[in-house]
């Protein structure tokens, strides 16, 4: 694998509309970015993705997208954001936007062009089709966000076009080149500007299996899973290959894809030198205990399973190329409420949480709020929540026999909107991220004990261990093996323990985490070498460890780094 400018660097997603509001509007914009970047660089974050900011009506917060050439008026102006990319490069940090292409917003100019003639030109760079007669859409598949992909024309009889998402995401049509060319054409726009690349939403959805057929229902409303088509859609590498040539090599750019359903045996097309971008997120764990049915009939996993899961990723990547690393993100709930069982939901689990993304192989990505250990909200109505994903959860969840009071605590477990919330900056009212009596989206309750003011104050909070964390990765003497070192499992026996190793020629690293309640000793591995040298610590989320001859003793929720060499 070459190396790369960005590999061992650390990112952050920034979900701008709940960073901060330097204007007092209740909402979050790039003049909020700039004013916080020394704290971001403080963390020793130097890559930041900001979820979309392109003009939008916000059906799904941005993600519908109606000029890809202009910045939404609630985040601010072209200005700033041109401010923005300035500022990064002074503290050389780096700047990704969102990239989402495989639908644009029904406002868009292409669309309502489209809309007034589907047959002309507009037409193409979209997906209508004739219904089946009797009011039947085309085909039986279920839009990720409820209801059928196929919307009715305005004004036509049996005419229809096709959105994945919500009725408000028309697809583009990546089959026609004029399309792709415009979207190339944009892509280098904003590259041309500084941007240092994008990740990438939703890529998978761009190849359709143009058959539109059927796939047997796997509900009670007759539909199925967009699943079953993307199983049988093949050739998206011949467009992202394009794409990649057309665009971010000639920019030696960050290009980081959202990819689910990648096929089996097929992540090194998609990965590593050659491969169709630069770097995927590691998904593996989210889909764990999660249903087709629905949130409602999902459940959390155990550490032991989240542990094995992520270890067979690690695997299955090998030195090919890179992961992107994450707990959370603006569509998963908080990490800290996921994967840490309610009695390690304090500091010390949550430095475990964060210590053990860092020492995994890949760049670690964190998201907002994640360095403090914001955690979900607590819902008590479903009038809190924004999100139109799961909202539609809630209606399915309700479908499926559900008490209202059932279904919200089904919903809340899993809302996206548990990670939506404004970032906690202090005890001050609307913990400091907003000066407006009412932000556009509650701050959860709990911001008086867990902000950023309190921890920046306190040696040992969870912020400073985030910042050691940072340190680490870049520092000379760990750096080549925390970053390019091999990742080597040991000790799996012991259930709820992560134990690996990270080689690198002439280093080597033991990472131990104790995931539970109870205290552990485990053997010093034979790997190690002589049992009887010392053993350094690297880094320790507790103040003490107790090392005895070859055995170590963890208690619960510690987790440290050895120098084993
Ligand atoms: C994935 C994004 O992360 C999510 O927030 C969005 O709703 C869908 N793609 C559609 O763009």
């Amino acid at each position: 694998m070459k190396k790369q400018w960005w590999h061992g660097r650390t990112a952050m997603q920034i979900y701008p509309k709940s960073f901060y509001d330097a204007n007092g509007d209740g909402t979050g914009d790039l003049r909020g970015i700039i004013e916080k970047l020394d704290y971001i660089k403080s963390i020793g974050v130097d890559i930041i993705w900001i979820s979309p900011i392109y003009r939008s009506p916000f059906v799904d917060q941005g993600y519908d997208i109606s000029d890809y050439y202009q910045i939404d008026p609630g985040f601010g102006t072209m200005e700033d954001m041109e401010e923005l990319l300035r500022e990064a490069k002074k503290r050389d940090m780096y700047i990704l936007m969102d990239l989402v292409v495989n639908h644009c917003s029904s406002e868009h100019a292409l669309f309502k062009k489209a809309l007034a003639d589907p047959e002309g030109e507009y037409g193409q760079y979209f997906y209508f089709r004739k219904g089946k007669g009797n009011g039947q859409p085309p085909c039986n598949w279920r839009a990720y966000f409820g209801g059928s992909v196929w919307e009715k024309v305005p004004g036509q009889d049996d005419l229809w076009y096709l959105h994945l998402f919500a009725k408000e995401q028309p697809d583009l049509n990546w089959e026609n080149p004029a399309l792709r060319r415009r979207v190339y054409d944009m892509i280098r726009w904003w590259l041309e500007k500084g941007l240092a690349g994008f990740r990438i939403d939703a890529i998978i959805n761009i190849k359709k299996d143009l058959s539109f057929r059927d796939y047997p229902a796997d509900r009670d409303d007759g539909m199925c899973s967009v699943h079953n088509m993307l199983k049988h859609a093949s050739g998206i590498g011949d467009f992202l290959l394009e794409m990649r040539h057309e665009t971010f090599d000639r920019y030696n750019a960050l290009a980081i894809a959202e990819a689910f359903d990648i096929k089996d045996g097929e992540l090194p097309l998609f990965v590593g030198d050659d491969g169709y971008f630069s770097s995927i997120f590691d998904f593996s764990t989210e889909g764990l205990c999660k249903s087709r049915r629905g949130y409602f009939a999902s459940g959390l996993p155990s550490v032991t399973e989240v542990r094995d899961t992520l270890y067979k990723s690690q695997a299955e990547m090998g030195d090919h190329g890179f992961f992107c690393n994450i707990i959370e993100n603006h569509d998963e709930p908080r990490g800290a409420s996921r994967y840490l069982p309610v009695s390690g939901q304090n500091d010390a689990g949550k430095k475990l949480l964060g210590l053990l993304m860092h020492m995994r192989r890949g760049m670690p990505f964190l998201y907002q709020g994640q360095e403090i250990g914001m955690m979900n909200y607590p819902f008590r109505n479903i009038d809190e929540i924004e999100d139109i994903g799961t909202l539609n959860e809630y209606r399915v969840a309700l479908a499926a026999g559900l008490s209202e009071d059932e279904a919200l605590a089904a919903v809340s477990l899993f809302s996206r909107d548990n990670a939506r919330t404004p970032v906690q900056w202090s005890d001050d009212p609307q913990a400091g991220f907003t000066t407006a009596d009412t932000p556009w989206f509650p701050v959860n309750p709990n911001y008086r004990e867990i902000n950023v003011r309190a921890q920046e104050k306190d040696p040992d909070s969870v912020l400073n261990f985030y910042r050691s964390l940072g340190a680490l990765r870049k520092d000379p003497a760990y750096a080549e093996t925390i970053v390019y070192g091999t990742f080597e499992p040991v000790l799996q026996e012991y259930s709820d323990l992560y134990a690996f190793f990270r080689r690198s020629a002439g280093k080597q690293l033991l990472v131990l985490g104790n995931m539970s309640e109870k205290e552990v000793t485990v053997p010093v591995p034979a790997e190690s070498g002589d049992p009887h040298k010392d053993l350094k610590v690297v880094l320790n989320n507790l103040k003490h460890l107790e090392i005895q001859k070859n055995r170590i003793t963890l208690a619960p929720w510690q987790g440290v780094i050895l120098d084993v060499t």
